[in-house]
């Protein structure tokens, strides 16, 4: 098949590099000139395990281009997807401007049928409101498709080729025949279904996530203070299958450039038609709580010593295997901490660069190595659950720290790990 991908972010590049692996032939376009000069040039814009090598080797293949020009791609392909941001608003609602825009600069290209899926998260109604955008503008027939996007960073491509499943949303049964051929070799779970329920797929299962979550980190707390250990709950709790294990990891609260977003946009969508969504409030409310948890244990130990305290901080990305810190709770923790006068030594695997330019606040020291954060510091704290954390040498580790203090907010090391050593260690929800 033919495919015009509009949008070279996390969703649209991984998709057009794993349907160009499937055989078919991918424009991926995108307004940004360095991004394309980038994609060309063999290299990618954002870090995902393994996106270089699988559009590299389309590229090579001939199976995969890369373009400014949408209305070329729009004329070499029969089903356009558009994978644009959906950035929130002040208000929390979704900015639809970027897709508006796509819509319109599809239907002025368009020179004949095509089928317009849409990828890219949003409001239910959009792709309706779209598809009346775009019949104002063409003459050419066209169907609308949602086919929301359920890949998380990190595991983009296995996510994108191996899915849970598929969801098509449609109106018509030749376009939900062709998306259906598109996925068949990637899973048997495809769910066809109006276009409105679709969109509504998507900021369900997104919210659900983010509610299992502070369900978790609220049970985290609670058994702070009564002796019991969160990850034995957790585990105890997930082998009954209709819990299930995933999602339950309780930690400093969930970041990242979707589930913040998409939790308050579903708010949104649901006061837009006068229902509180009173119950996804809260999820919101426990999950900006949870961030100050590393706090309030740093404010336990040195009580009003905490200012001129030296803390080192592990990981600075919202979760492993990304450089990205949009949203991530390491923001708002470090900003806290540096406007009480901390002095913070940061380290990240790779999202420290990243981090910088969003951070806006000047009074960090910013490591290469992880060693250098804890060098000195009265104590580490621990915001990232990287793979390298989880093998330091504990006891060196002791011996760098100026007090061996760990605060571990993603329950990365276990009681084994630290039979040895002589740390004070905090984490979260589980005896200290
Ligand atoms: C999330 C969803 O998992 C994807 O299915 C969805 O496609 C994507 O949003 C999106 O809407 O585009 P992502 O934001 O990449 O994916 O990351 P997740 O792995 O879901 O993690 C989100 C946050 O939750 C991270 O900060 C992570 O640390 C936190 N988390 C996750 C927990 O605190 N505990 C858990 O048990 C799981």
């Amino acid at each position: 098949m033919n495919i015009t991908i509009i949008g070279t972010g996390y969703v649209g590049l991984v998709s057009g590099a794993c349907y160009a692996k499937l055989g078919h032939r991918v424009v991926c376009v995108d307004k940004d000139p360095e991004k394309i000069a980038v994609l060309n040039s063999g290299g990618v814009p954002i870090y995902e395990p393994g996106l270089k090598e699988l559009a590299a080797e389309g590229r090579l293949a001939g199976h995969l281009v890369f373009t400014t020009d949408l209305a070329f791609a729009v004329r070499s392909s029969d089903i356009i997807m558009i994978a644009v941001g959906t950035p929130p608003l002040p208000s929390g609602e979704a900015n639809l401007a970027y897709i508006d825009q796509a819509a319109i600069e599809i239907a002025e290209a368009m020179n004949g049928y095509k089928i317009v899926a849409v990828k890219s998260t949003v409001p239910v109604g959009t792709n309706e409101r779209l598809a009346k955008l775009m019949r104002s503008r063409t003459i050419m027939r066209f169907d609308s498709v949602s086919l929301p996007e359920f890949l998380r960073e990190g595991s983009a491509i296995a996510d994108t080729l191996r899915p849970d499943r598929i969801i098509v949303g449609a109106e018509c049964d030749g376009a939900a025949d062709l998306m259906i051929r598109l996925h068949e070799p990637l899973t048997d779970q495809i769910v066809v279904t109006d276009i409105r329920s679709a969109e509504m797929i998507k900021y369900a299962s997104n919210a659900f996530l983010a509610t299992k979550i502070s369900f978790i980190n609220e049970i985290a707390n609670i058994c702070e203070k009564v002796g019991a250990d969160v990850t034995k709950v957790a585990e105890g709790m997930g082998y009954d299958k209709r819990i299930g294990p995933s999602f339950l990891k309780a930690g400093i609260g969930y970041g990242g450039s979707c589930f913040p977003k998409d939790t308050r946009a579903l708010i949104q969508i649901a006061g837009n038609v006068d229902y509180e969504f009173k119950l996804l409030r809260s999820v919101v409310e426990v999950n900006q709580d949870q961030r100050f948890n590393v706090i309030r244990k740093l404010e336990a130990i040195f009580g009003s010593e905490l200012p001129g305290k030296t803390i080192g901080v592990w990981g600075l990305a919202f979760k492993p295997n990304t450089d990205d810190v949009r949203d991530s709770p390491a923001l708002e923790i470090m900003r806290h901490l540096v406007d009480r006068g901390v002095k913070a030594k940061a380290y990240d695997p790779i999202a420290t660069d990243n981090f910088r330019a969003m951070f806006g606040k000047e009074g960090v020291q910013w490591c290469d190595k992880a060693e250098e954060a804890a060098q000195g510091a009265d104590a580490l704290i621990l915001l990232t659950e990287w793979d390298e954390f989880a093998g330091v040498d504990l006891t060196r580790l002791q011996r760098v720290l100026k007090q061996p203090i760990l605060i571990d907010g993603r329950n990365l090391f276990k009681e084994e790990h630290l039979a040895e050593t002589d740390f004070a260690y905090y984490s979260v929800g589980r005896p200290s």
